[in-house]
């Protein structure tokens, strides 16, 4: 069908709605993930948090634009704009909170992401499966270097349940519109 179409290297590829669902929620959740990271730059003057920002954002960005690659501008979210705000907002809020504070909330963010591309891999052809691993392991090692970085003894726990909920309410927005 026309509108399930892919590129994948600039190869035209009918997938599945749900496939083309899945890769409209993960090219918005990228464009927040790139937003997050330029909140935090334009608002943090804390040099480490500022480095881990730079780092991710450039692995995001990447992430972005292989997507817009392979997802074809009518197939993308409508609400491009707000997951951009909402990513931006996420961001100034790290930036004007405390660094722990910052590398929870990236860790819990990236907690969720690892799951959402873990849970469909299994809906795409090989070579998007492959593209897809490969975002999910760079999510990988982003969460295990805000673990690492993050105040262990404070836990932020209403706040980490209210990313997770939230990431989880704009992924099925994503799906659909
Ligand atoms: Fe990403
Ligand atoms: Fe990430």
């Amino acid at each position: 069908m026309e509108k399930n179409k892919v590129f994948l290297d600039g190869i035209a590829t009918t997938i599945s709605s749900k496939a083309i669902a899945e890769l409209r929620s993960d090219h918005a959740g990228e464009i927040g993930a790139v937003n997050i990271y330029l909140g935090i730059l334009s608002l943090s003057r804390d040099p480490s948090l500022l480095a881990f920002a730079e780092s991710h954002l450039s692995t995001e960005q990447k992430h972005l634009n292989e997507l817009s690659k392979i997802l074809p501008k009518r197939s993308r979210s409508i609400l491009s704009p707000c997951w951009a705000l909402a990513g931006r907002c996420l961001g100034y809020i790290c930036a004007l909170a405390t660094p722990s504070f910052a590398y929870a909330t990236i860790e819990a963010v990236e907690t969720f992401v690892i799951t959402h591309y873990s849970d469909q891999l299994n809906l795409f052809p090989p070579k998007l499966e492959k593209i897809i691993k490969g975002f999910m392991e760079d999510e990988i090692h982003h969460c295990e270097d805000a673990a690492k970085k993050k105040n262990t003894v404070a836990s932020y726990k209403q706040w980490i349940y209210t990313v997770t909920r939230g990431s989880r309410l704009a992924v099925a927005v994503a799906r659909k519109i």
